[in-house]
Parts: C-alpha cells; sequence; structure tokens
C-alpha cells in the first residue's frame, strides 16, 4: 500500500509566534482526532524548524519538513541552509522544485538532482515537484513535458532509492490562483507519470510511489481528488495555514 500524504508548504507565511501557533494546533486535532489515514508533513520557513520540531510528540503521524535545501554540501555559500543542517535538527522530509524555486530561483533539474542526492545520503525523504505552465498544457505537450522534468531530475537514481522519493504534481495554472486541475486532469497527469515511471524501473516500483497532487486543493476539493486511483494525497499552500482546513484536507482519504 502506497502512502497516503498529506504535507503543507507554507511557503513565506507565518511569523515565528504565528508558525507555532499553528503547528501546536495542527499536532494537538491530529492527535485528538486520531487522523490515521494520512501522513501529515509540516513545511514551515526555515527559521520555525527546530523549534516545531520540539513541538512535535514521539509516536505521531505528523513529520517535520523543509521547503528547500542547497545543492551543495557546505561552505561559503552566504544565505543558504546545507542539508546537515536539516538533519542535524531532525527535518524528514524536504520540498524540491517548487515552480516558484524553479521560476523565480531559476533552479535547474541538474541541481535538483543533487539536491536529491544530498537529502537521500542524509535519509531525508524529497517531495519533489513538477509540472507544467498553462502555456505548456494548452499546446498539449504537458504529459511529456512534466515527465521529461522526472526523467532529467530522478532518473538517475537506483530502483532503491527512487523508492524513497515522494512526488507532488503541482499544475503552476491551478497554484494559488482557486483554479484546480479538474480530478480527471490530475488522475490522467498522475497515471501518465506513474507508467514513466514503470518504463525506467518497472510496475512494483513504480506503483509504490506515493504522487501527490498540489494547486488550490482545499476541503471542498479534496475528497474527489484523493479518490482518483494514482492520487495518494496532496501538497497544500493556501489551505496550510488554516488548521481546520488542513485538517479536512487530511480527512478526505
Ligand atoms: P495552493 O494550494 O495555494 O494553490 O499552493 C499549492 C502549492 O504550491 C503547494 O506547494
Amino acid at each position: 500500500m502506497r502512502k497516503k500524504i498529506v504535507a503543507g508548504n507554507w511557503k513565506m507565511n507565518k511569523t515565528f509566534e504565528e508558525g507555532l501557533a499553528l503547528a501546536s494546533e495542527i499536532i494537538n486535532i491530529a492527535k485528538d482526532e486520531h487522523i490515521q489515514k494520512a501522513i501529515l508533513v509540516i513545511n514551515p520557513p526555515f527559521i520555525h524548524l527546530n523549534a516545531l520540531q520540539k513541538l512535535i510528540p514521539q509516536n505521531t503521524n505528523v513529520f517535520l519538513g523543509a521547503q528547500n535545501c542547497y545543492h551543495q554540501k557546505s561552505g561559503a555559500f552566504t544565505g543558504e541552509i546545507s542539508v546537515d543542517m536539516l538533519k542535524s535538527i531532525g527535518v524528514q522530509y524536504t520540498i524540491i522544485g517548487h515552480s516558484e524555486r524553479r521560476e523565480y530561483f531559476n533552479e535547474t533539474s541538474e541541481q535538483l538532482a543533487q539536491k536529491i542526492n544530498l537529502l537521500l545520503e542524509a535519509s531525508i525523504t524529497p517531495i519533489f515537484c513538477c509540472g507544467e505552465s498553462l502555456s505548456i498544457r494548452e499546446s498539449g505537450e504537458h504529459l511529456a513535458y512534466v515527465a521529461q522534468q522526472i526523467t532529467e531530475a530522478l532518473f538517475h537514481l537506483s530502483a532503491e532509492n527512487l523508492q524513497k522519493i515522494v512526488i507532488a504534481y503541482e499544475p503552476i495554472w491551478a497554484i494559488g490562483t482557486g483554479k484546480t486541475a479538474s480530478s480527471a486532469q490530475a488522475q490522467e497527469m498522475h497515471a501518465y507519470l506513474r507508467n514513466h515511471l514503470t518504463s525506467k524501473y518497472g510496475e512494483t516500483i513504480a506503483q509504490s510511489i506515493s504522487i501527490l497532487y498540489g494547486g488550490s486543493c482545499n476541503p471542498q476539493n479534496a475528497k474527489e481528488l484523493f479518490a482518483c486511483a494514482d492520487i495518494d494525497g496532496g501538497l497544500i499552500g493556501g489551505a496550510s495555514l488554516k488548521s481546520r482546513d488542513f485538517i479536512s484536507i487530511a480527512q478526505s482519504f
């Protein structure tokens, strides 16, 4: 059985105090309401990570993730955060290759492959993001385009390492726009990507990889999206900033 995962990407939101409050609410509700069907991952800004790690109790299904890491191990890279630093404070997941980072910070597939290698060496689970712009979807090239993103960043991995990755399909035109991909559009892409993984790694491994959907996912549409055969959860932006909404999404399986 593939893992069901709901990950919240807080992006550049919440002051330190606000972040502590939001994480505490999520942890408490998840405990009180016995959220067991899904793994919850909280991905706050870097400066919140250490304090939030201390809030998360043992034996819970709530985990801590970062939103990025640097692609070199250490050294003179002013302002950057290394995988070893994340590891040293107990981070267990890290989002890689979000479209905002690809677009605004010019991240390349080569750098993403380097980040993934460093994360896997540190036993941190990468949440690898992929997705097409509106113009690519309208050109009809979206399936091949997203498969190519996966080839470039992931296909150097051994089968054993590929199984440690989580993939998040996030159509750029659906991010923060309130315009969700329909469940048919999302399922079509997820199935295509799983077939793409099968072509390289075989059926058993492809079937074991969790592929999350991201892009205006909310408590109203999560149930229909998560009911699709190849959608194993969500990477949630705006709706992860409200504890109730985030938990409702996690209860949508
Ligand atoms: P929204 O849920 O706000 O559309 O953001 C999705 C996203 O980018 C998650 O990484």
